[in-house]
């Protein structure tokens, strides 16, 4: 019998520091009323100072890990998805890796606000293909050191916040056990990578990575064409979520569950009617917890799971959509 990819355990972790529309009207031209009508956000999660991208995705990881019932030495590989890197170099997944101990394989993966799906798929074949049993996969985001809190910078800046979230891939080849990631698909487009964009620090800034004038023009900040990646947002979920159904046989009725990336819940509504899906059906948190890109996802995830919200045997489908641009979608037998 053919091995499955069996999703065994789920953690999150959001720092405690809430950070309410209100309080981001102290530093910027910017209103409640606004952010929640445009997004749907009410409060976003900030790190206090001396929290690091490595202690949240730790947190995160343990929880997944208690809730497999697994120990950290008995991980074969650590996938960690980000945008928002400890360093420049090496990647967050050696910090998180130090702090969970031992000297497992470890990397970081640059899929942005997709690098979840992207991660999740890279162990599902790892899985599948034999050569790991257990793989931890993590999406962790520290963006409020990296946002431009002036009205410059508000139409990125109110929409970000810090977490992490955490699965563990492990193989499974009980013939009785059908759960199972059944499929995911990915795409990307690099033609439209500056739409959704930190240009610096980057090895592409000459003559070096860091000048006077890239700070002075703000260069160090996200910049986004917020329209333009809302319409292809929209477009390209549905069509992701679509295919990915198609390639398991599996109907949209069928579904449990839909968890889409959090970046606006405008876009999430939207891509729901067009699917008619019913509301019971879907789970945001967006409101509380703003666009944490690589980590929105598994936090869903985490959450659906405690409250009781996943069965197993239940179909669960994935789907997110960012910066490159990105999108992926997975469908999971729980
Ligand atoms: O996670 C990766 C994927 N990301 C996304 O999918 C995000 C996609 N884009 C969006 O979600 C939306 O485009 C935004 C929420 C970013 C913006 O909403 P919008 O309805 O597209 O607004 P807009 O950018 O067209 O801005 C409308 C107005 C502008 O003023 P004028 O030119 O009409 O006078 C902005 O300057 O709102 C102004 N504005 C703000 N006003 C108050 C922009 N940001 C703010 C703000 N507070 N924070």
């Amino acid at each position: 019998m053919s091995t499955r990819a069996k999703i065994t355990g789920t953690g999150m972790y959001l720092p405690d520091r809430v950070v309410t529309n209100k309080d981001l009207e102290e530093l910027m031209d910017t209103t409640d009323e606004w952010i929640r009508q445009r997004s749907g956000i009410v409060e976003r999660r900030y790190i206090e100072e001396g929290q690091l991208p490595a202690d949240l995705a730790e947190a995160a990881a343990r929880r997944a890990l208690e809730a497999a019932g697994l120990e950290a030495d008995q991980l074969d590989c650590i996938i960690l998805a980000t945008l928002s890197a400890q360093a420049e170099f090496p990647g967050t997944s050696f910090f998180l890796q130090e702090k969970l101990g031992g000297t497992v394989p470890c990397f970081d993966l640059r899929a942005q606000c997709s690098g979840f799906l992207f991660s999740l798929n890279v162990a599902r074949s790892f899985v599948v293909s034999g050569q790991y049993q257990r793989v931890l996969v993590v999406g962790c985001e520290v963006h409020s050191t990296g946002l431009d809190h002036s009205t410059e910078g508000r139409d990125v800046a109110v929409l970000f916040g810090d977490g992490a979230g955490a699965v563990i891939v492990e193989a499974n080849t009980d013939e009785t056990d059908r759960s199972d990631i059944l499929e995911v698909r990915m795409h990307a487009d690099g033609k439209y990578a500056t739409k959704l964009w930190v240009e610096s620090p980057g090895s592409g800034t000459f003559p070096k990575r860091w000048t006077q004038e890239i700070f002075d023009s703000r260069g160090h900040y996200p910049k986004m064409e917020g329209k333009f990646v809302f319409k292809h947002a929209v477009t390209r979920m549905p069509q992701v979520l679509r295919q990915t159904l198609d390639a398991a046989s599996v109907k949209i009725d069928d579904v449990s569950l839909f968890l889409f990336h959090q970046a606006n819940l405008r876009i999430n509504e939207y891509v729901a009617n067009q699917l008619e899906i019913p509301p019971e059906k879907i789970r945001n948190n967006i409101q509380t917890y703003g666009n944490c890109s690589a980590a929105s996802i598994p936090i869903l995830l985490s959450e659906a799971e405690r409250d009781g919200a996943l069965n197993r045997g239940d179909l669960v489908s994935l789907t997110g959509f960012g910066s490159g641009f990105s999108w992926a979608s997975a469908v999971i037998r729980w």
